[in-house]
């Protein structure tokens, strides 16, 4: 799960992970997500298919993703269509006019827009919620296909040009006819996953929950407005596949050794200057998905603190060390204040997460080679002291630390 705002460097930590695993599942969020899979010298990216793809894993899509069908058609001929993929027949789908609402609200917003990726994420999930959805299991059956489809288009059609006064780029024969035959390639994937992942657990195999974007752009506990539309804390693992947590053994809170976030909303430890900058081009904090500069500030221990109580860590894997070698101080803060009072915890209300005033304490820098680091204790003791720090406080002990991009440049404690 990523402690964060996403882009913690899970991609690196589930690929690791899911070597070890039998299967691997995505429990939400949609193809607002992205990362970048080096294998046998060839580089995928995906935003979609779970990690593990190109490792021939039995690979799940839970019913709490929202899924686009162009997007998994083009991941797919990416990949030759060689995927051990199953589907579940609840998983929502993402339509045109999902991408095109995504972009109206948001110009419709304007100064006070959220920065969404403009991938129908938030339409998408909204209809869900709203009884008006397209399954997997309708896009897979042309007459149910078409029956709610026709409802949904001419409603939504309507919508566009009378609020928004903008008229659908597409019609509902173009629509209907390039969904139904993507329903048709994808249908062989069809599978519930719920009673996949049960047996599986019940017979002991291991199974990999993996989180997209971050414990603070959940919809519930994020700063919202500013957040995403599903829940990547530790609950949507299970509303999102339809197992429970009986067999769960880890829960596994992926944080970058530093904070970045993409798109709008608070950031109490933000780094608006020349070091700011410095991180961001060294860390290559751009994002995935759109391209956009990520914002970067010191490591923030209210966000981790906070993180830890929604998702109740068993252990932290900290990410991109590397990126803070060679600066001579170390910030870390330990807590806020806010109008003159000393907190602990991320506040719940906008107003005060955006007035938090940041209290650091201050650690001195490290440098290493990361093709030479094998071991915790070949990390200078700097910087061995910088994530015993962040275990301390937390309480939760960091057992991954990851150095660099390469899956060997990777500690495990
Ligand atoms: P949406 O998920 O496209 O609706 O975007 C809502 C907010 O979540 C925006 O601030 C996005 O930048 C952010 N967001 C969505 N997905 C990711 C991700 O995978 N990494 C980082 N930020 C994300």
């Amino acid at each position: 799960l990523g402690a964060q705002f996403g882009d913690e460097g899970k991609g690196k930590i589930t690929d690791l992970l899911a070597e070890k695993t039998e299967i691997v599942v995505r429990f939400q969020g949609g193809n607002n997500a992205g990362h970048t899979v080096i294998a046998q010298g060839k580089e995928y990216k995906f935003h979609l298919l779970p990690s593990g793809i190109v490792q021939n894993k039995r690979v799940l899509i839970g019913s709490g993703v929202v899924l686009d069908p162009r997007v998994l058609r083009k991941e797919l001929d990416q990949i030759q269509w060689k995927a051990n993929l199953g589907i579940d027949p609840r998983t929502h789908i993402i339509m045109p006019w999902h991408v095109f609402f995504d972009s109206a609200l948001e110009s419709s917003r304007g100064k006070e827009k959220i920065g969404t990726t403009g991938r129908g994420i938030g339409p998408c999930y909204s209809d869900k919620a709203n009884k008006q959805g397209i399954r997997f299991c309708d896009l897979i059956d042309q007459e149910k296909f078409r029956n709610s489809a026709e409802k949904i288009f001419f409603q939504k059609q309507e919508i566009a040009e009378k609020v928004f006064g903008q008229k659908f780029p597409f019609s509902f024969e173009e629509v209907f006819q390039e969904y139904s035959q993507l329903g048709k390639e994808l249908a062989k994937f069809n599978s519930d996953v719920s009673v996949e992942l049960f047996s599986a657990l019940e017979a002991g195999k291991s199974v990999l929950f993996e989180g997209a974007q971050g414990t603070f752009l959940d919809l519930n506990f994020g700063t919202y407005p500013f957040v995403t539309s599903s829940n990547p804390t530790v609950g949507g693992a299970f509303t999102g596949t339809g197992v429970g947590f009986k067999h769960v053994s880890k829960v596994i809170g992926v944080a970058k050794a530093y904070t970045t976030r993409v798109g709008e909303g608070p950031f109490p430890t933000e780094l608006n200057n020349e070091l700011g900058e410095k991180i961001r081009e060294k860390g290559k904090e751009f994002g995935t998905t759109t391209g956009r500069p990520r914002r970067v500030g010191w490591l923030d221990l209210c966000l981790l603190r906070t993180a830890n109580r929604f998702n109740g860590f068993t252990e932290i894997a900290l990410t991109k060390l590397d990126v803070l070698c060679g600066l001579p101080e170390l910030k870390i803060c330990t807590s806020y204040s806010v109008h003159g009072k000393k907190v602990l915890d991320f506040p719940v209300e906008i107003e005060e997460q955006k007035d938090c005033v940041p209290e650091f304490i201050s650690l001195p820098g490290f440098d290493f080679d990361s093709a030479i680091v094998k071991e915790f204790s070949d990390l200078p003791k700097t910087a061995q002291d910088y994530v015993k720090f962040v275990e301390k406080e937390l309480k939760v002990p960091v057992k991954i630390v990851s150095v660099g991009a390469d899956r060997k440049e990777t500690i495990f404690r």
